[in-house]
């Protein structure tokens, strides 16, 4: 008998994007998969099925379609965390560093109210640093930050400690080693 798939199974590397010597792993062979998809969905939110969860917040741009799902199976609201200049309304701001340069997210300033108990998700957790500006949003309006949910760890990056560093529940589902 052949072995089931693992979520890692169906993610796909694509050598040299989007620079020489990166390997990138690409959700999308995950997210078009059915089988995968729900079992992604449903991994990344077993931690945390039993707990009290106000909002699903995602980190733009892949963390909207996991974030959309796990909302609607935990019965949730859903939060988007913006890059700037995106969201309509009245919004704080938090800049973060890239590989080359400073970016900015952002989100609604009315989105969570304090107190409200959140899960934050995004598809890779690499440096750390989307993540980081993710929460440092949610702790400037108040929210409790139950965990943060990937499908990804790069650990060599060491995001994942920068995380856990801040006192956050961090829950991935697989990890690649390697460029
Ligand atoms: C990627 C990925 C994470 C982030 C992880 O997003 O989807 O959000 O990088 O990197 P970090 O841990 O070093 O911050 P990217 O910024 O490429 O944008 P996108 O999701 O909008 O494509
Ligand atoms: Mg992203």
């Amino acid at each position: 008998m052949t072995p089931r798939k693992t979520v890692k199974d169906y993610i796909r590397t694509i050598a040299d994007f989007p620079h020489e010597g990166i390997m990138f792993r690409d959700v999308t062979t995950l997210f078009a998969d059915p089988r995968g998809f729900r079992m992604c969905v449903d991994q990344m939110l077993h931690p945390y099925a039993g707990t009290r969860i106000d909002k699903v917040v995602g980190l733009e741009a892949r963390g909207f379609i996991l974030g959309g799902a796990i909302a609607h199976q935990l019965g949730t609201g859903f939060v988007p965390v913006r890059k700037k200049g995106k969201l309509p309304g009245s919004v704080i701001s938090q800049g973060y560093q890239l590989e080359y340069g400073e970016a900015i997210v952002e989100v609604h300033d009315d989105a969570i109210q304090k107190g409200e108990t959140v899960l934050i998700v995004d598809d890779l957790l690499a440096t750390g640093g989307t993540a980081e500006a993710g929460i440092g949003l949610m702790q400037r309006l108040g929210a409790d930050i139950v965990g943060c949910a990937f499908i990804i760890d790069l650990p060599e990056l060491g995001g994942r400690r920068k995380i856990e560093a801040l006192g956050m529940d961090v829950h991935v589902l697989c990890e690649f080693s390697g460029a």
